[in-house]
C-alpha cells in the first residue's frame, strides 16, 4: 500500500483530509483517510499506488491550503529495534533510490517535542550512513527528492519522498520565525510569514520595497504595520483602537480612526493591503476583491476568519466570492490560501490582478 502522508496545524484534520480527498479526485486519484486527531497527520491510502508519485509532482503543494507539508510512503511503519535504528533504516531503504536531502520529522504535538532530541541526535550517523550506502546524494540537489523520515515514536518511522519543487523548504512544512522585540503584538509573525511564503525572495525588491504605499485594515496595535513600516514602506493604519507610539514616531504611519469598510483611498497609489480585521469572512473577502478591482491596491494580503465547523466549506465559499467577482469583469487574477503556520483559526490569503484594471459601472 502506498499513502500520502500530509501534515497540518493539529485540530484540522478533518479539513486537510477532506482537501486532499477532492482535489486528488479532480486529478482521477482515488483513496480512503486515516485521520490522526489532533495530531496534525492525514494518511490518504491510495487505491493504485502508482499513481501517488504522479499526483505528488504534479499538484502544487501551493494549492493545498490545509497541508503544510506532504510525501509519499515508501516504507509504511518501520519498527525499530532499540539499537542500530540507522542500520534499520538503511537496510530498509535499499539503494534503489537517490534523495537530494534527508529530513528528521515528528508530528507538531509535546509527543513530537519530546522526541525531536532524540531525532537531532540519531540525524548525524544516519545521514552518514546513507550518503555511504548512496541513498543520499554528496550534496543537496534543489531538483531532487527528499527523503523524510517521520518518526513517530522512537521505535516507529515511516519513510518516504517529496519533490524539492513541490514541497515545502521546511522540517515539517513550519518555518521557524523569530518574534522581533519591537513588534508591538505577536500578530506580526503572521505577516512575515505570508511575505516569505507567498512572495518570491528574489521578488522582494520590486514587490517589498521601501518607499512602496500600504494601507492595514484593522491594523491595531501595530504587528503588520511593523512588518511594512520595516521595508519601508508608507503605511496608512485604520483602526479605532490606538497604534504603538513607536511605530507613529517612525514617521511612515497615519492614523485614521475609522471602520475599516467605510475607508476609501484618495488616490489609486497604494500598492499593498494588508487586512487582519476580525470580522465575518466573507465580508472582508468581498472588500479585498473590491479593492483590486477598483484598483485601489495592486496587492492584498490578509486573513479570513475560520468558523467553529464547516471550514472547509466556508473557506470555499469565500474564494469562490472572490473568484466570482474576478470572473464578473473577465479578469486573470492570482489567488492563493494557505494555513500558515502562525495562523490558528484563520487562513491567509494573497491575491492580485494579472489583467489591466476593468472598467467598473
Ligand atoms: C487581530 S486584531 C489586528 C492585529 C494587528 N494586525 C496587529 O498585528 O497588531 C484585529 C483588529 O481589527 C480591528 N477591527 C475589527 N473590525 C474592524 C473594522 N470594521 N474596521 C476597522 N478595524 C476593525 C479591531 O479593532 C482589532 O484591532
Amino acid at each position: 500500500m502506498a499513502s500520502i502522508i500530509l501534515y497540518c496545524r493539529p485540530g484540522f484534520e478533518k479539513e486537510c483530509g477532506a482537501e486532499i480527498q477532492e482535489k486528488a479526485a479532480w486529478n482521477e486519484v482515488y483513496g480512503y483517510l486515516e485521520l490522526k486527531k489532533n495530531q496534525g497527520l492525514v494518511y490518504f491510502h491510495l487505491n493504485v499506488a502508482e499513481e501517488g508519485d504522479k499526483l505528488l509532482s504534479e499538484m502544487p503543494l501551493r494549492r493545498l491550503i490545509f497541508a503544510r507539508q506532504w510525501f509519499l510512503s515508501v516504507v509504511e511503519k518501520l519498527d525499530l529495534p532499540d539499537y542500530n535504528r540507522v542500520e534499520a533504516i538503511t537496510e530498509a531503504l535499499g539503494t534503489d533510490w537517490q534523495y537530494a536531502d534527508l529530513r528528521m520529522e515528528m508530528t507538531d504535538t509535546n509527543d513530537g517535542k519530546e522526541l525531536s532530541k532524540f531525532c537531532r541526535k540519531l540525524a548525524v550517523p544516519l545521514r552518514q550512513a546513507l550518503r555511504k550506502s548512496g541513498a543520499l546524494t554528496e550534496k543537496g540537489d534543489n531538483d531532487g527528492a527528499i527523503l523524510h523520515a517521520l518518526f513517530l515514536s522512537g521505535n516507529e518511522v515511516i519513510l518516504g519522498y517529496s519533490y524539492a519543487h513541490n514541497s515545502s523548504a521546511h522540517v515539517m512544512g513550519i518555518p521557524r520565525l523569530k518574534f522581533p522585540n519591537a513588534a508591538p503584538s505577536r500578530s506580526t509573525l503572521k505577516l512575515d510569514e505570508a511575505f516569505l511564503y507567498f512572495i518570491p525572495r528574489d521578488e522582494w525588491d520590486e514587490r517589498l520595497t521601501s518607499g512602496l504605499k500600504a494601507v492595514d485594515l484593522g491594523s491595531a496595535p501595530g504587528g503588520w504595520t511593523y512588518q511594512l513600516v520595516r521595508r519601508g514602506m508608507m503605511v496608512t493604519a485604520i483602526d479605532n483602537g490606538p497604534m504603538a507610539e513607536s511605530l507613529m514616531e517612525t514617521g511612515q504611519v497615519k492614523h485614521k480612526m475609522m471602520d475599516g469598510f467605510k475607508y476609501t483611498p484618495m488616490k489609486q497609489n497604494n500598492y499593498w493591503l494588508v487586512c487582519d480585521m476580525i470580522e465575518k469572512p466573507q465580508r472582508v473577502a468581498k472588500l479585498m476583491a473590491e479593492w483590486l478591482l477598483k484598483g485601489y491596491c495592486k496587492e492584498a494580503m490578509f486573513n479570513l476568519k475560520l468558523p467553529m465547523k464547516g471550514r472547509y466549506q466556508q473557506v470555499n465559499e469565500d474564494l469562490q466570492t472572490m473568484k466570482d467577482m474576478f470572473s464578473h469583469y473577465n479578469v486573470k487574477y492570482e489567488l492563493f490560501a494557505k494555513h500558515l503556520y502562525y495562523d490558528r483559526e484563520e487562513i491567509t490569503v494573497h491575491a492580485r490582478l494579472l489583467s489591466p484594471l476593468p472598467v467598473i459601472d
